[in-house]
């Protein structure tokens, strides 16, 4: 393999590329929902936990198999045991779900970005978004596509698809460099606009009020764990891909640190955004925070925003801000879910990064526009957000560490690798977390009811031990 691997050009591009997978569209509109509802400032105390014990042991498990076993997932896991190159392909396919709806999205806030200017979405724009936009009126399952979703969706894929032939180095790595500053530009004016909205205080005191009874509440440290695997982007192949582009003697553990307290610190601004502008809502209907409807995900950024925009002076600036940033987050993270994908096809195959972008890039875009620019759109993404967020993260933790640390017991190895080529050392706490605490804790936040069947099979299955 004298060609050799394509590399990042150096340890920014890298940290940057990382932190542009990391901050995306669960940061702004995931992130503040989950803290509202369960605790506010008290929910600081199981995330930090969560980051603590499972994050970031397990952000530096996905570096250390990328880094030492030079391959996208499945590669990188076959040269772990062969038979494991299936839980590569596992990973795979669940990036390969997330991008189909994840591009839908980003085109749906490339369109209100344009629609801000004039506040298109009229007095309703809940009626506006479902109705006018995503063309929901007809019940039942269709295929008409809707000509205002279509467009914007294949300009998202048409430029995600240039990027990524154009390689890691000229081609990912230049657009996190464009993209990640115009992020934090955009996002910061609007964060300080929104502090000075009346009622903004409201909404940080309702954000960040400590509700410690909550800590009792086993919910609460499920949902923790779920914000951090999933804000992370650990545990989806995505981390593994991006550390195999990693020089071979490059430190790892520093820049892992300073990606998860990136994306910590990007989640907390964004609470603070998005509750003081929350608070000005409340205000002007006259209602406690409590009261609004949609204060997460698509409910929060397409319908509750648009209205927000309507009432506030300079409304027109704010919707740009917020939608822009919608759109700079969640390219960042789709270019790392699509190279994934791409990586696995080209480590497979022998496809140059060229071939591997354009074949997967087509076909998921030909998926993408079948399934999201139709009528039924939208249920479709509900679904499949579910099942990968839920389900496949969990599955997909479980099954790595186990295999890693337990099967083929690599937690020495791989933490000697890292010691070996980093600055921050890690020593026997971080094989304890990837052995015990993120199993359990990744297994215990898919639902409440799974670590308590398990626990009875395990019983059923040895009836000695009682
Ligand atoms: N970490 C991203 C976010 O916070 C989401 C993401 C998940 C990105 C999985 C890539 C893969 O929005
Ligand atoms: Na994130």
């Amino acid at each position: 393999r004298s060609g050799g691997r394509e590399q990042w050009s150096g340890q920014t591009a890298f940290i940057l590329a990382a932190v542009g997978s990391a901050v995306g569209l669960g940061n702004i509109w995931r992130f503040p929902g989950e803290a509202y509802t369960h605790g506010g400032g008290a929910f600081m105390i199981p995330y930090l936990v969560a980051l603590l014990s499972a994050g970031i042991p397990i952000l530096f498990l996905d570096y250390a198999l990328g880094h030492r076993f030079r391959g996208g997932a499945p590669l990188a896991f076959r040269r772990v045991r062969r038979w494991a190159e299936g839980l590569g392909w596992f990973q795979v396919g669940l990036c390969f779900l997330i991008a189909l709806y994840y591009t839908a999205v980003i085109a749906w806030a490339v369109s209100y970005f344009i629609f801000s200017f004039d506040l298109r979405w009229g007095d309703d724009p809940t009626g506006f978004f479902t109705g006018e936009y995503l063309n929901l009126g007809d019940p039942g399952f269709s295929l008409t596509f809707v000509p205002s979703v279509l467009i914007p969706l294949v300009a998202v894929w048409v430029v995600t698809i240039l990027i990524l032939m154009a390689g890691v180095a000229k081609g990912v790595e230049r657009a996190n460099f464009v993209f990640m500053p115009l992020l934090v530009v955009a996002f910061s004016i609007l964060v300080v606009r929104a502090l000075f909205l009346d009622g903004a205080t409201d909404g940080l005191n309702a954000l960040f009020t400590p509700d410690f009874s909550a800590l009792a509440d086993p919910g609460v440290w499920i949902a923790a764990y779920g914000q951090i695997f999933f804000s992370l982007s650990i545990a989806f192949g995505i981390m593994i891909t991006y550390s195999s582009f990693r020089q071979r003697r490059s430190n790892m553990t520093g820049p892992g640190l300073v990606v998860a307290f990136a994306n910590s610190s990007f989640e907390i601004f964004a609470g603070i955004g998005v509750f003081a502008t929350l608070g000005f809502l409340a205000v002007k209907e006259g209602v406690g925070i409590g009261d609004l409807e949609g204060i997460t995900g698509v409910g929060l950024s397409f319908m509750t925003f648009p209205a927000i925009i309507s009432e506030m002076p300079g409304g027109q600036l704010f919707g740009a801000l917020f939608f822009g940033s919608l759109v700079f987050a969640g390219l960042t993270s789709l270019l790392s879910i699509l190279q994934v994908v791409s990586s696995a096809f080209q480590d497979k195959f022998g496809l140059t990064p060229r071939q591997g972008a354009l074949r997967i890039g087509l076909v998921a875009a030909v998926l993408s526009v079948l399934g999201f620019s139709t009528t039924t759109g939208l249920i479709a993404l509900d679904t499949v957000d579910k099942f990968t967020n839920n389900i496949g993260i969990v599955v997909s933790a479980v099954a790595m560490t186990v295999i890693v640390v337990w099967v083929a017991r690599l937690g020495p190895e791989l933490r000697y690798h890292l010691n070996a080529v980093s600055t921050f050392q890690l020593r026997g706490w971080w094989t304890v977390c990837i052995g015990l605490l993120a199993p359990w804790s990744s297994a215990t936040c898919s639902s409440p009811r799974s670590p308590r069947s398990s626990r009875r099979d395990t019983a059923a299955t040895r009836p000695g031990t009682s």
